[in-house]
């Protein structure tokens, strides 16, 4: 019986540093709430969105082959991620910039109401003012004409107006038309900078209290239903990730393991070999912490 009960503690004793061990996934990323799809490294969130959205020293990030961004904020219910191009001009400060662009195969597309101002553009060689019409045709087909005002505002900018541009060189560029690669060159289309704006921020004709950035969607999978086992994992307080060579999904517990389901019940998993099977595991935790007070007494 005695041999039973230190058997039984070592037992215990065995799983308790896995325990207080602390949860590889974090569900912030610095003041960023971090859930399904996203996730903070190598292992965590959704695969196909790791390689693009990662979390360092505090910062969440997004990569393209233009760049890396910082992320200012997700809007989970909207399924929309807001980034920051450090390089893009706004109202405060102009500055030259190479653009922006989406890989092709990441999972992100612009939001429709995303509006890019591409700046001090070239009217004689940019392929934006490219006429569609006759000699004296000025309108340019790539350029919003509701945009106008938009380009106007950006222009009375202490920081544009400084260096005196004509607001012919400015072109309000559609999402739409950025093609299906989702490129901005701006050395290709002969400008030398933009500005994004995602918001008005109620303050239309102020162009100092726009939200500028870039808001981009995000799609998960065909249907966008969040996944029930994820949500479930994330309910029990638990990081939803994927594990092994298939990519399966995997919740990681606050106490560190990794189970199939959430961290109320299910399977426990360490480097993929089942340990414990899940239904009985909360009566077995509960089971061994009574045998450990048993023994002490
Ligand atoms: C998982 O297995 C590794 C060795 O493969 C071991 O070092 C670690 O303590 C185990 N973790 C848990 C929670 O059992
Ligand atoms: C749990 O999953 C994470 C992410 O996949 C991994 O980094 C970690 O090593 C796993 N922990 C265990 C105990 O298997
Ligand atoms: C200029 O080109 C646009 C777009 O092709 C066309 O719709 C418009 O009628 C043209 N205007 C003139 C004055 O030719
Ligand atoms: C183009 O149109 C303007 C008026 O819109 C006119 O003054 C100018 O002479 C025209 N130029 C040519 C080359 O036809």
């Amino acid at each position: 019986m005695k041999t039973t009960h230190l058997l039984q503690t070592i037992i215990f004793f065995f799983y308790l540093p896995s325990l207080i061990s602390s949860q590889t996934c974090k569900n912030t990323c610095g003041t960023i709430p971090i859930k399904y799809p996203f996730g903070t490294g190598t292992g965590c969130g959704d695969p196909h969105f790791q390689p693009y959205v990662y979390c360092e020293n505090g910062q969440l990030n997004f990569k393209t082959h233009t760049g890396c961004y910082q992320v200012s904020s997700i809007d989970y219910n909207k399924n929309v991620m807001y980034i920051s191009d450090t390089s893009m001009s706004t109202c405060a400060c102009w500055q030259p910039s190479k653009g922006f662009s989406l890989d092709w195969n990441a999972p992100f597309s612009f939001q429709d109401d995303t509006i890019f101002a591409l700046l001090d553009c070239s009217v004689d060689s940019s392929p934006i003012y490219k006429s569609s019409g006759g000699e004296n045709n000025s309108s340019f087909p790539m350029c919003d004409n509701q945009g106008a005002e938009i380009c106007s505002l950006l222009y009375s900018c202490q920081a544009v107006s400084r260096i005196d541009l004509p607001v012919s060189t400015c072109c309000v560029y559609a999402p739409v038309d950025l093609g299906p690669s989702f490129d901005m060159d701006l050395q290709k289309l002969k400008c030398t900078s933009y500005s994004s704006i995602h918001g008005f921020n109620g303050q239309f004709p102020n162009p100092q209290g726009w939200n500028y950035g870039i808001s981009l969607k995000y799609k998960f999978n065909f249907n966008n239903d969040y996944p029930i086992v994820c949500d479930n994992c994330e309910k029990s307080h638990g990081v939803c990730g994927y594990n092994g060579p298939y990519n399966a999904f995997s919740c990681n517990c606050p106490t560190g393991v990794n189970t199939t389901t959430d961290c109320y019940l299910g399977p426990v998993w360490n480097n993929s070999i089942q340990i414990i099977s899940g239904k009985i595991r909360p009566f077995f935790i509960f089971f061994m912490a009574w045998l450990f007070i048993v023994a002490l007494m």
